[in-house]
């Protein structure tokens, strides 16, 4: 999957506010290794370590084109990047971190269980995902991924069924927090509003994210026909100038016992 780092930045004001309200719920403590899943281009690795000197960060991600980016930031000592697999995470944190990459996992109940065996007694876990799975420009998405099967190879993100996405509701997260054993756990949604100017609006913001792994299963001119038929679709949806995005989002944390 390609991902392309302008073209995420491009709406990186609006993106970066529930970055900003998850590092607001981490606590303060004395982290020694702190690990940032699907860094993308390190912006909130970087923030971390700052916050934290004494701590080392890891920031962890599976594309080349975002951590090129990432690394061409500022040398920051206790900071490093490395490509690999949220699912194959390894070693040992204090603090595990996630802003906006979780929802491109499935099973998030196993997921879950799985880095909360990474984590340490004392640990802490702090989570950002989308939950806008139902707004029409993912079902629209997928309508125009079931018309272009032949060329995609059958792939739909979610499946057919519409809805089927990974994310659960804070309270589903909060009750698999305790069952893990978590302790202060908090679990919020939020919608963080993005105006947009129009259907075409609508195209860019999701050519950052959602479009990107179809996008990158088809070929330029399949994909330019692709971005027609979706922008037709969302046309014909929100025919205004002004599209009014309610971006939902679910934010959860929760601290692991210490011994
Ligand atoms: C929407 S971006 C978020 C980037 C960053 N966390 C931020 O807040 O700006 C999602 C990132 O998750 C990464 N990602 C998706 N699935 C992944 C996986 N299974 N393992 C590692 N990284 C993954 C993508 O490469 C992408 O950089």
């Amino acid at each position: 999957m390609t991902w392309n780092p302008e073209q995420y930045h491009r709406f990186r004001a609006a993106r970066s506010a529930p970055a900003q309200d998850l590092q607001a719920l981490v606590p303060v403590r004395d982290y020694h290794n702190i690990v940032d899943l699907g860094c993308g281009t390190g912006e909130q690795a970087r923030q971390l370590a700052e916050r934290f000197p004494a701590a080392q960060v890891l920031g962890l991600d599976s594309s080349a084109e975002m951590l090129a980016q990432a690394a061409g930031g500022p040398a920051t000592p206790n900071l490093r990047f490395e490509q690999g697999d949220i699912a194959g995470l390894t070693g040992e944190y204090d603090l595990i971190y996630a802003n906006a990459s979780l929802q491109w996992l499935p099973n998030h109940p196993a997921l879950l269980a799985r880095l909360w065996a990474r984590l340490r007694p004392g640990g802490v876990l702090a989570v950002q995902v989308p939950a806008n799975h139902d707004h029409p420009s993912h079902r629209l998405l997928t309508e125009t991924a079931q018309e272009f099967a032949a060329e995609l190879g059958g792939f739909t993100r979610f499946g057919t069924a519409h809805g089927a996405s990974p994310v659960l509701t804070p309270a589903a997260y909060a009750e698999l927090l305790d069952a893990l054993g978590a302790q202060d756990i908090t679990a919020l949604s939020k919608v963080y509003p993005v105006v947009l100017p129009g259907a075409l609006g609508l195209v860019e913001w999701t050519r950052g994210t959602a479009l990107v792994p179809y996008l990158s299963r088809l070929s330029q001119g399949d994909g330019e026909r692709f971005l027609a038929a979706y922008r037709e679709r969302l046309r014909a949806t929100f025919p205004s100038e002004r599209v009014y995005y309610a971006f939902t989002r679910v934010l959860f944390i929760g601290g692991k016992p210490e011994n």
